[in-house]
């Protein structure tokens, strides 16, 4: 280590970049010491709001510096697989955001990086490290649900009620499928749907998509439908994205919200909120043998789980632990993606095993 405190860069100093800097307000394993970004604005703004003088327009320079122990990569999804490739040759802890990368062929050449690497790579998805969904875990870990059976999340994507609005460079490069990857619902927002899937009920076999307008089609879909099998179980799931761009949204955040329910052979589990706050009720709720029971005092302000994450992240980093998720877990989460991606395209159902492992791109 560098120094007593770890020194963090962010590569990527964007919109989303505001709440990964909370993890380091008040963080006894680390400081935000530098940060890249092509965008000479985006430089300025952040480095007097975080008090960061260490900025940098080329990402190689802060891979260069050596008092940087670890970075965070806050960018497109296209610059994933080069600048963590990058990262992990330059000695630094990477935490990746979702998605991992665009393709199954990608993820490979990362899971190879980290495992050939004496640092640690996790990919940073906020939702697993929300207080809600952290207690319903726990609620279904502990059997409070008895065998889970079934899995419902919905997604809606509506307009924010005094949340944020994409700034001009997020909404860009998301436009552009080469830079995103296209089938945001899906590959983007949605890959925070499927991890949540993922680590309430185990890894996903087989997937079918159907969606309106009908067909393939990378630009936003209006709803999306799609059903799965987990691998593990008789459990089954489903997985609903609306887009209703009139339909007001409670968010100090995206004008987005979603929700998920997990029924067990002897009761259900719900949380009832995540990016915004549309139900206005109790954030879980768990009904068994004739009780229901709310959980109110949690943390639910969607900031917190990227503070939560990031201290993960240095926390890990000096205990020498592995944080969620490791490389093979994210692509088991990119994959079930990627599936519904590939069943939306030709109508018929995916299973993963049979995804090309070296190409699959969306
Ligand atoms: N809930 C979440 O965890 C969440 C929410 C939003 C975005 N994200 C993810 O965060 C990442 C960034 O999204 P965003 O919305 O903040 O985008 P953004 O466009 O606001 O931020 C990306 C930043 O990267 C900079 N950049 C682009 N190319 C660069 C390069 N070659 N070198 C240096 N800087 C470069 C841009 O100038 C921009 O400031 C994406 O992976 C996205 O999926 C996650």
């Amino acid at each position: 280590m560098a120094s007593e405190q770890l020194r963090v860069g962010f590569i990527g100093a964007g919109q989303i970049a505001t709440l990964h800097a909370l993890a380091y307000e008040d963080n006894r394993d680390a400081t935000l010491h530098a940060i890249a970004d092509q965008d000479a604005d985006v430089r300025a703004a952040r480095g007097a709001e975080w008090g960061v003088g260490v900025a940098y327009a080329d990402y190689r320079e802060l891979l260069g510096n050596p008092d940087i122990d670890a970075v965070e990569i806050i960018l497109p999804h296209h610059l994933h697989l080069p600048v963590t490739l990058e990262a992990l040759a330059a000695g630094k802890h990477v935490s990746l955001q979702k998605p991992m990368c665009l393709s199954l062929g990608e993820a490979d050449q990362i899971i190879a990086a980290a495992e050939g690497s004496d640092r640690l790579f996790r990919v940073f998805e906020n939702f697993r490290s929300y207080e809600p969904y952290r207690l319903a875990k726990k609620l279904i870990d502990q059997g409070e649900i008895g065998d889970p059976l079934s899995l419902r999340m919905k997604n809606i994507s509506g307009r924010g009620v005094g949340g944020w609005s994409q700034t001009t460079n997020a909404r860009a490069w998301r436009s552009d499928t080469e830079r995103s990857g296209g089938y945001l619902s899906i590959l983007d927002h949605g890959y925070h749907m499927a991890s949540i899937a993922t680590h309430l009920m185990g890894h996903v076999e087989s997937v079918h998509t159907l969606s309106t307008p009908k067909g393939d089609s990378v630009v936003p879909a209006t709803q999306e439908m799609i059903t799965f099998r987990f691998a593990e179980g008789d459990r089954l799931g489903s997985w609903e994205t609306v887009r209703a761009p009139e339909l007001l949204v409670r968010t100090k955040y995206y004008g987005g919200d979603e929700w998920v329910e997990v029924t067990g052979t002897r009761g259900v589990v719900w949380v009832n909120r995540c990016s915004g706050d549309l139900l206005g009720i109790p954030p879980v709720t768990l009904y068994r043998d004739g009780e229901l029971r709310q959980f109110s005092d949690l943390d639910t302000d969607w900031d917190a789980s990227f503070r939560d994450g990031g201290m993960e992240f240095t926390r890990a980093i000096v205990d020498g632990t592995q944080p969620d998720l490791d490389a093979t877990e994210a692509k088991a989460v990119l994959a079930f993606c990627l599936a519904a991606v590939e069943s939306k395209q030709t109508g018929r159902t995916t299973l993963l095993a049979e995804l090309d492992q070296e190409e699959t791109k969306a």
